[in-house]
């Protein structure tokens, strides 16, 4: 009994390889040109020559680097000052800030609570009477304990919640 279990299995394995070998033969055959693939668009853009850069070149325009070496303070706000940029903003606060700064921008978010020091009250003048640049860097590349979020909002972003800051100046 047992023997014959066995060879009724070893039947049965050989006979679904030789189905499935039979199955994908034709796909193997026709199915995929691979001698083609080397022409496709997606792997010719890799063959291009690198261009050649002279050592130690780093951006002088534009680029993370840049801003981080530059003085905060010479830092200045490319957007103009007006409703659609405030709004723009107050969009953003609500996305990136409202978690640990809270909707009063008082400083009581929820997920801020669990911070020593607490989030700051953004209202408050300790913020605001620093520079417009000085406030940008520290979102952007963090101080302390705070989370620095240049990879998680463009710069322009962060201008917007600068200027959405501002104006609540003085609460309101
Ligand atoms: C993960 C929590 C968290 C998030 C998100 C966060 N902050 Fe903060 N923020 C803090 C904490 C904590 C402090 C206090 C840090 C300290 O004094 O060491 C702080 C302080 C600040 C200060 C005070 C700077 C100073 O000189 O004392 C500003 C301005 C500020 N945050 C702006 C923002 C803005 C705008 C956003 C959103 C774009 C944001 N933060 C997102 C936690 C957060």
């Amino acid at each position: 009994m047992k023997a014959f279990q066995g060879a009724s299995i070893v039947q049965f394995v050989r006979r679904t390889t030789l189905l499935c070998l039979l199955a994908f033969a034709p796909l193997a055959l026709f199915g995929c040109n691979y001698s083609e693939m080397r022409d496709d668009e997606a792997v010719q853009a890799y063959n291009q020559e690198f261009p050649q850069m002279p050592k130690k070149t780093i951006p002088v325009d534009g680029g993370i680097w840049v801003e981080r070496e530059a003085n905060p303070v010479d830092l200045a706000d490319p957007l103009p000052s007006d409703s659609q940029t405030i709004a723009r903003g107050a969009e953003r606060y609500g996305f990136y800030c409202v978690q640990c700064h809270g909707p009063g921008l008082d400083g009581n978010g929820t997920v801020g609570q669990s911070f020593a020091p607490l989030p700051a009250n953004l209202e408050s003048s300790d913020v605001q009477d620093q520079s417009d640049g000085e406030i940008f860097y520290k979102i952007r590349f963090g101080f302390n304990r705070h989370p620095p979020l240049y990879s998680t909002m463009t710069d322009n972003e962060t201008w917007a919640v600068v200027r959405f800051l501002r104006s609540k100046r003085g609460g309101s």
